[in-house]
Formats: structure tokens, C-alpha cells, sequence
């Protein structure tokens, strides 16, 4: 059975990055895997040829994939538009429609890489963490939100933060199931002592808990989750925590690492379909430049035919591969030590396909 992926370059070193993404699936194609591509346009890219970051024939060829391989969205010559035309509603817009709840976002240290952390290496030797973080819910997303003009003519904005025990749950649900694959620890993240919407997460993490007596659940405020994910990150095995606090953790915890151009993601539905996309995001700075670092997206590939595709053996293969071109030595400029020279973005490529 051919298995469809829509690939979703975007914004910024979107492009540069997903060509290598695209190589690497290539070939495992040319060597028998049934993958059909579709390529199509989203965020700023989709905003400039068809004046919508999510115009409805990606929407129509998103729901039809299997899977969804996306690069990044947004850059500067888009923040001046209207909030519904900037290209992160692109993205924003498929997590809603396709209803990928569930976010993965691992934090590896590549101990080829331990230098590049800005932690003391005995602090993050051996790093990996899993956040899963809720995708399609919370205050991303809650009504009523807006900026208002009050009586007295001074503005106000607001956003409201909502919870459905039913939402809580099915992310509750996806982390346990991942905990008991990993490190059977759990640690839920909320803000119970303050937000009556986390006290009833923190309830229903609780009752979940019980249908998984080989998982340890515990629970954490998210200012003490920060400050425990930069003093001793290594005492997490999974987070799972609500879509801001998610956001901002998980670039915390990227960083953990030294190189956040190494990290993948995976957004997933009920059944598993999903959206692949690397955690960084479209880097205009570089952009065009073919310098990026194109492993976060080749890795998140790797994702896909794990989560998605079912093929785990392939998943491991294509991250062996990417530890062997480290293990040889080549680095892009993001995760070169001063003084290392670097290699650009196709070349990172071509040596992961060569190791492949
Ligand atoms: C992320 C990004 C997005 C988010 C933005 C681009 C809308 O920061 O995927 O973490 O806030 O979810
Ligand atoms: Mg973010």
C-alpha cells in the first residue's frame, strides 16, 4: 500500500532544509518503501502565491496524506499583516484542523555534541527527554480572546485558558503510553497552585494514573519544571504539560542540548497521522544561504516512519546515519566548536544519504 506525504517547505531555510529531508525519502523510494510526495505551499510561501498561509487545497491534500513533512514558517516581511494572514496560522490552522493533539518533542544529547551545550557536561551527559506537550487545545486556542476598547477608552487584551477533562485526558493518555515505552517516569506539569484549569489537569493526570500502575507519575509547577530543567534535567524521563507551558519548556529543554538544529518533532492525531516538522524555526537570518543545518528535518523523517509509517527499522537506520556523519566530523555552522570548519547544508545531506 502507498503511503502519501505532503511536504510543506514554508518560510526562510524551510526550503534548503526539507530538499535534504526529501533526498533522504527519495531514496529509501528508490529502494522499495511505497511513498507517494506531494509537495505544497503553506505560511508565507502559501501567503505570497495565493494569499492565504493556509489555503484550502494544502488543507484538502493534508487531510488526504498519511503524513505531513513540513520545514518552517514565518519571517519579518510577514508580521505586519493581518494576525489570521501571518504565517503561523498556516501552522496553527492544520494542528486545529487535523487535530494533531498530541506534540512530541525529544531532547537528545548527542554525545558527539556534549561541548555544545552551555551546561557543564556532567549536568547533560546522556540527555533524553520527551516532551509531550497538548497541541490543539488551552490558550492557544480558547474563546474568548481579542484586544477590547473599554469604557474609559484604554484597551484591553485578553486570552482565556480552557481545559475539557476529554482533552486533558486523551493527551494524559498518549503520554502515559509513551512513558511505558521510555523510562516508565512521567512528570505532568501544570500550575495547580494558581490556575484552576491545572488543578483539574493535575486531577485527571492523577486518575489516569491508576489504568498505568508500571508508569510513576509526579507532578511539577512550571516554574520549578524551568528552574529543574536547567539545575538537573537528567531526573525527567517524559513531561507532559499544556500547550504554552509546552512551548516554552521545550525550547528550554532544546537547548539543553546545545543545538536545537537537531531536533525533530511529531504532532499526532488519534490514529497516528502526523505532522513532522523540526523544533527550530524558519531562521530568515540565514535563509538561502545553504548553510542551515538540515538534520532536525532528516530526523524528524525518521519520526515519521516510526509514529506514523511503521517502520521503525528504517527510523533507526536514518538516525544511525546521522550519527555516523557526526562521528565523522561534519558539522553545520550551528553546531561547529569555534574554530571547526563547517559544512553547508546539502553537503550534511549528501553524507547522511551517503551513510545511509
Ligand atoms: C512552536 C512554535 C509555534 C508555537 C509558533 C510558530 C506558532 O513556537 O511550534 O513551538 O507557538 O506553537
Ligand atoms: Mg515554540
Amino acid at each position: 500500500m502507498t503511503r502519501k506525504i505532503l511536504v510543506l517547505p514554508g518560510d526562510g531555510i524551510g526550503p534548503e532544509i526539507v530538499a535534504e529531508a526529501v533526498k533522504v525519502l527519495e531514496k529509501l523510494v528508490a529502494e522499495g518503501v511505497e511513498l507517494e510526495l506531494e509537495f505544497g505551499l503553506i505560511g508565507g510561501a502559501a501567503y505570497d502565491a495565493e494569499g492565504h498561509p493556509l489555503p484550502p487545497g494544502t488543507l484538502a491534500s493534508a487531510r488526504a496524506a498519511d503524513a505531513v513533512l513540513l520545514g518552517a514558517v514565518g519571517g519579518p516581511r510577514y508580521e505586519q499583516l493581518d494576525r489570521a494572514l501571518r504565517p503561523e496560522q498556516g501552522l496553527l490552522g492544520l494542528r486545529a484542523e487535523l487535530e494533531l493533539f498530541a506534540n512530541l518533542r525529544p531532547a537528545i544529547l548527542y554525545p558527539q555534541l556534549a561541548d555544545a551545550s552551555t551546561l557543564k557536561p556532567g549536568v547533560v551527559a546522556g540527555l533524553d527527554i520527551m516532551i509531550v506537550r497538548e497541541l490543539t487545545g488551552g490558550i492557544y486556542f480558547g474563546q474568548p480572546r481579542g484586544i477590547r476598547v473599554l469604557e474609559n477608552g484604554e484597551k484591553e487584551g485578553f486570552n482565556t485558558l480552557v481545559y475539557r477533562e476529554s482533552e486533558i485526558e486523551r493527551i494524559g493518555r498518549s503520554a502515559f503510553e509513551i512513558a511505558r515505552k521510555r523510562g516508565k517516569k512521567l512528570c505532568s506539569v501544570d500550575k495547580a497552585n494558581v490556575l484552576e484549569v491545572t488543578e483539574l489537569w493535575r486531577q485527571v493526570m492523577t486518575r489516569l494514573a491508576r489504568d498505568y500502575p508500571d508508569v510513576e507519575l509526579s507532578h511539577m509547577y512550571v516554574d520549578n519544571a524551568a528552574m529543574q530543567l536547567v539545575r538537573a534535567p537528567k531526573q525527567f524521563d517524559v513531561i507532559v504539560t499544556t500547550n504554552m507551558f509546552g512551548d516554552i519548556l521545550s525550547d528550554a529543554a532544546a537547548m539543553l542540548t546545545g543545538s536545537i538544529g537537531m531536533l525533530p518533532s511529531a504532532s499526532l492525531d488519534a490514529n497516528a497521522k502526523g505532522m513532522y516538522e523540526p523544533i527550530h524555526g524558519s531562521a530568515p537570518d540565514i535563509a538561502g544561504r545553504g548553510v542551515a543545518n538540515p538534520l532536525a528535518t532528516i530526523l524528524s523523517v525518521a519520526m515519521m516512519l516510526r509514529y506514523t509509517l511503521g517502520l521503525p527499522d528504517q527510523a533507526r537506520r536514518i538516525e544511525t546515519a546521522v550519527g555516523t556523519v557526526l562521528d565523522r566530523g561534519l558539522r553545520t555552522a550551528d553546531i561547529a566548536a569555534a574554530g571547526e570548519s563547517a559544512v553547508g547544508t546539502s553537503e550534511m545531506g549528501d553524507a547522511v544519504i551517503a551513510a545511509l
